[in-house]
Order: C-alpha cells, then structure tokens, then sequence
C-alpha cells in the first residue's frame, strides 16, 4: 500500500514535534496504520529558522495554500494557529480539494467548525481535531465514538494548561502571575498571544467543541459565558486556601431545561476534591452520562509532545481510512445551539 503524504503548515511548538513523531514512531506507525506515513512537503513563515528536525528530502512549500492544495499530498497538517487567515483558507482549500485535514487549532474550530465540517462531508476528506482539546487526552473520540451510545448531560474540567500551570505555580510557590505566564509560555504552553489563555477564550473555544460533541448541537463560542484569571494575586489564592478551597479555571456545559448552559470562569473548588488534586500543565474532563457514574479523563493538556501524540494518532487515522463525522453526526443533524440563561452561575 502507498504511504499516506502529509502536508505539514506550521513548525513552532506543536509541527516540529510532529515531525520527529512521525519520524521516530515510523515502524510502530506503519504497523498499527497498515501503511506508512511520509512528511513530503512543509511550510512556516521563515525558511531560515532551524526546527532541531530532520527536514532532507522534504519539500518546502511557498505558503500554506500552495501546501493545502499540493497536488502530492493526501493530508493537510494545519499547525498555524488563529481563526482567520491563512489557517482559514488553507483548511477550507484542503477539503473542497477532497484531502483530508488534521488541525489542533480550537479557535479555528470553535468559529468555524461547521462551515469547515460541511466541506469535509461535501468533498469526502476527514476532518480530525483531537488536539484541539485537551492536547494528549483523548477527549474528542472519548465523546464522539466511546460514548456514542450514551447520553450527555453535562462536561466540565479544566481544560487550559497554562492557567492550570499559573494557579499551581502562584499558589505553591508565591509566585506572581506575570513571572509563572512568562515560564508557561516559555515552556510552549501558552497561545502566541497569552491573553488567550488567561481571559480565558481558549477554554471557551475548547468548551464550544467539547458542548457540540456532547448534546449534537452546532459548535459555537459565542454562546460561552466566558471570565479568565488575570485579575487573580496570590493572596486571593491564600485567602481561598485559608477557607479549605483551591481556585480552577473551569469549563461547564451543561443540559438545562431551558437549552445549554455553558460557562468558563474562576471556581473555588474544596481542596478534598478530585479537581482540587489537578496541577500544573494537567487537563481534566469529566462527562456525566445518564445511567453511568461520571467518566473522568486526565492528562498533559498542552506542551509539544503531548500534543503531537494527539495530532499524529490523528493522522494515522487517516492513513487507516477512518472518516468520522467531525461533531459526531451527519451536519444537517446538528439542531441550533440555544443558549441558556445564566441562572445558577
Ligand atoms: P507556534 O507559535 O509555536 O507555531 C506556529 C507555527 O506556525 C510556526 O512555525 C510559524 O512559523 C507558523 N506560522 C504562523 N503564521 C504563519 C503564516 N502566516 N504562514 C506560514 N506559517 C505560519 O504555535 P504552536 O505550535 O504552539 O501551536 C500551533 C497550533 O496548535 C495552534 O492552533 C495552537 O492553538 C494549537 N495547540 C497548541 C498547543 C501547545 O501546547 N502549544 C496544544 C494544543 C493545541 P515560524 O516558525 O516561521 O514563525
Ligand atoms: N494554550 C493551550 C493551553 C494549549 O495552555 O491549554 C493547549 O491547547
């Protein structure tokens, strides 16, 4: 069987791990996929810049459309970033040309995932974002395939690991936000622009996609009630530990009878907690299913490596010939997101 090419636009944090992934894991890859998988063709903004990866042999492509729509590849890695342009347009090229897409990019997704998620069911090609969420944790199939039998009736966690790693860090060691954002970021977990992360959109992005898989509603960020940390100091964290409480950043969608409540803010969560126990870069996501005790998956939820894990798996996916509906369903099933009130925040 010929090996799936892969097309791969973006090499910071997140592409460059790809790359040495599929590279080491080549064997491991080819035997679980049942072919081969072959970077043919890449691109980022400066050709200059050194990756620490091994790119002989592989094309580098003049920009992202050009990459998206390469008439050598198969599938299009977008590894860039950003709602807009030119992740936009490169995801979109890629499917109507019939490739399949694999993205880690929440914000792209949260605004526009169903536009992107009908010209995959259009044209054919797979849409795959597990590291859109939860980076490593697998979340997204978790919802979209292990539970499909099961209903939803709310999601909750923590779901940035930068904030995640702020809180830990200022309430462990005294530390002020601005000192533990700079270490988030130069660690590889925060956004390109932190404000993200902080002001909390990243969870409300990833909350948006997480809330769509759950209840089949259309995938929308603007109805997240959405508060970050930035206003946080460590003596509000000691003054909710003095109280026997800890402070997460929270995502919660839940089944309301007036439609889907979902929220991000700042919690108070008792120290006894499983919650209360997650630290650092760490992600959890608990989904309460009727009939079954809350399932809670836990695991790195952002930094390189874990997140490449994700976005190879998902390729390999692709290279299996496995198509899932990428919110779960067929589109025209996705019934309108109506958004609840805020009553019991
Ligand atoms: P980085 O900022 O480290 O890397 C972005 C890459 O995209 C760089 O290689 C950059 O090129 C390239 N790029 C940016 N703009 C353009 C453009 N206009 N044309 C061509 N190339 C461009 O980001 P990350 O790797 O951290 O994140 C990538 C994606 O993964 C984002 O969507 C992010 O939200 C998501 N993600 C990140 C996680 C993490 O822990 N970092 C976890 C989960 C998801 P150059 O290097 O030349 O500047
Ligand atoms: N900036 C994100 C975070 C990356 O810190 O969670 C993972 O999605």
């Amino acid at each position: 069987v010929a090996p799936l090419k892969v097309g791969i636009a973006g090499l910071g944090t997140v592409g460059a791990e790809v790359v040495r992934l599929i590279e080491t894991q080549a064997r491991v890859l080819a035997g679980r996929s049942g072919r081969g998988i072959r970077v043919v063709a890449v691109t980022a903004r400066s050709k200059a810049k050194k990756r620490g990866v091994d790119l002989r042999g592989v094309e580098w492509a003049r920009d992202p459309m050009a990459l998206a729509t390469h008439p050598g590849i198969d599938c299009f890695v977008e590894l860039m970033g950003g709602a807009g342009d030119p992740a936009l347009s490169a995801v979109e090229a890629a499917l109507n040309a019939g490739k399949s897409v694999v993205t880690a990019n929440k914000a792209l997704l949260a605004k526009h995932g169903l536009k992107l998620a009908k010209s995959a069911e259009k044209h054919g090609g797979a849409l795959n974002f597990e590291a859109a969420v939860g980076a490593a944790i697998p979340v997204i199939k978790t919802l979209r395939e292990g539970l499909s039998g099961t209903g939803i009736n709310r999601v909750y966690g923590i779901l940035n690991g930068t904030c995640n790693y702020i809180l830990t860090r200022m309430e462990q060691e005294g530390l002020s936000f601005a000192e533990c954002l700079k270490d988030a970021q130069r660690l590889g977990y925060a956004e390109a622009n932190p404000s993200f992360d902080v002001d909390g959109h990243d969870t409300a992005q990833k909350l948006a996609i997480l809330a769509s898989l759950a209840f089949g509603t259309k995938v929308a960020q603007s109805a997240v009630y959405v508060e970050g940390i930035s206003s946080i100091a460590p003596e509000d964290l000691r003054a909710a530990s003095d109280l026997g409480y800890r402070v997460k950043l929270l995502g919660v969608a839940v089944r309301t009878a007036k439609g889907i409540e979902q929220r991000v803010h700042p919690t108070m969560v008792p120290k006894s907690s499983s919650i209360a126990q997650v630290m650092g870069v760490t992600n959890a996501v608990t989904i309460d299913g009727e009939g079954i005790p809350p399932i809670t998956l836990v695991g790195p939820g952002a930094g390189g490596a874990a997140t490449a894990s994700a976005v190879v798996a998902d390729i390999a996916d692709v290279a299996r010939g496995i198509r899932a509906n990428p919110f779960g369903r067929p589109i025209a099933q996705l019934r309108d997101t109506k958004k609840a009130p805020m009553e019991r925040h």
